[in-house]
């Protein structure tokens, strides 16, 4: 792998620990991928940042590398564990909570911005079409090739630490034009809702597993029908990039973009992904935001309450951005009103949301649903945002 002269100063330790310990981990990746150089980035997201995953190991980890390390890029930060300003109100152990502040306070040596969240496009870390980004967390990931055009691979948080560090990631992959087209048509129904949008990634992603699927015939689908889209494929399945015929960036200057393998999905293999994953619960929390809600879906919740009181548990996950952003709208203060707190930092899958007594959960996100039923154990009803307001207010 051809390395410049100031990458092989940073490969022989003249930066410091942490960029030698960056580039080793990037080398290493370029050389299992083949990459004949690297590309310099425009900037990192970096997940791998509450205490529940990373324990005291990626603790250690991370306060080496703060030791001499900075980032070289804008870099946000994924989720963590819980609300930083509010985790007494989440009901979240003290213990917790003090491991959970040394992981931060390690990413703020490193001078990573402290955004906390997984929709960082909502937060101030907007790529440009084209540019080259080292991102983890898959939703955010396909968003930014997506929606935005932006390369990137689906970094873990390592690499995507590493390249922050360095300034550069392995050239490879997504990186690549030739890598970035279609390789399986998909005809779909019109999508009316971020509901049915969640459902169609996580079908497509379960039946086609990896590859770029083209999307025909879903419609002027928005920005929140794309996030709940993009999250639900890569959920289901490793898929990383995804084209929507006449709405993404890539398949509008490219309209003659064409795959030779084709499937059709119709609307009741939607409906019926929920009847799959869905159970009949009486919940212990109601939520929204996963990926992080955009101010819409907060509206969209307030809306659907109708001035109605929630009498349950009822949490809308937001970035802090977006949260500022409602405030100054009034809107914080409407919800709370009816009894909704918008949660930010954090998530009901990076948290610990059984320590904080919940078995069983309401949302409209099936990625959220499929982590939290697989891995977490939890019982998952899936509803649309009306449907949930409906719940919470029963
Ligand atoms: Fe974001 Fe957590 Fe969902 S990181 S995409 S809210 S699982």
């Amino acid at each position: 792998m051809y390395l410049t002269r100031e990458e092989e100063r940073m490969l022989g330790g003249e930066y410091g620990y942490a960029a030698r310990k960056a580039m080793e981990i990037l080398v290493a990746l370029g050389k299992i991928y083949e990459a004949e150089r690297m590309v310099e980035i425009k900037s990192a997201q970096v997940s791998g940042v509450s205490y529940k995953n990373l324990g005291d190991e990626g603790l250690e980890f991370l306060e080496e590398l703060s030791r001499d390390g900075r980032v070289r890029v804008p870099t946000t930060l994924n989720p963590c564990g819980m609300d930083l300003e509010n985790w007494r109100r989440m009901g979240i152990p003290g213990d917790f909570a003090e491991k959970q502040l040394e992981v931060i306070q390690a990413y703020r040596r490193l001078g990573v911005e402290l955004t906390l969240t997984c929709t960082p496009y909502l937060a101030g870390n907007k790529p440009g079409y084209g540019d080259h980004l080292a991102w983890s967390e898959s939703s955010a990931v396909i968003y930014a090739n997506s929606v935005l055009g932006a390369r990137t691979n689906r970094e873990g948080g390592p690499s995507a630490l590493a390249a922050a560090i360095a300034g550069r990631t392995p050239l490879y992959g997504l990186h690549l034009a030739e890598n970035r087209l279609p390789t399986v048509e998909v005809r779909a129904p019109k999508l009316e809702t971020i509901f049915e949008a969640s459902a169609l990634g996580y079908l497509l992603g379960r039946i086609l597993g990896r590859g770029i699927p083209l999307i025909r015939g879903i419609g002027g689908v928005s920005p929140d029908q794309l996030k709940a889209l993009g999250a639900g494929l890569a959920a289901s399945g490793g898929i990383a990039l995804f084209h929507v015929e006449g709405v993404t960036p890539e398949a509008v200057r490219n309209p003659g973009m064409k795959a030779d393998e084709r499937i059709t999905v119709e609307r009741g293999e939607i409906r019926g992904e929920a009847e799959k994953l869905s159970e009949n619960v009486d919940p212990d929390l109601i939520f929204i935001g996963c990926p992080h809600a955009s101010i819409e879906e907060l509206l969209s919740f307030h809306m659907a309450l109708d001035g109605r009181k929630v009498r349950r548990r009822t949490w809308i996950f937001a970035s802090r951005a977006v949260r500022d952003q409602a405030e100054k709208l009034g809107l914080i203060g409407k919800l709370r009103d009816l009894g909704v707190e918008v949660i930010c930092d954090t998530c009901p899958v990076v948290a610990p949301i059984r320590s904080l007594g919940i078995s069983s959960v309401a949302t409209n996100s099936f990625k959220a649903a499929y982590y939290l039923r697989n891995l977490g154990g939890l019982k998952v009803a899936l509803k649309p945002i009306e449907g949930l307001a409906e719940e919470a207010a029963r």
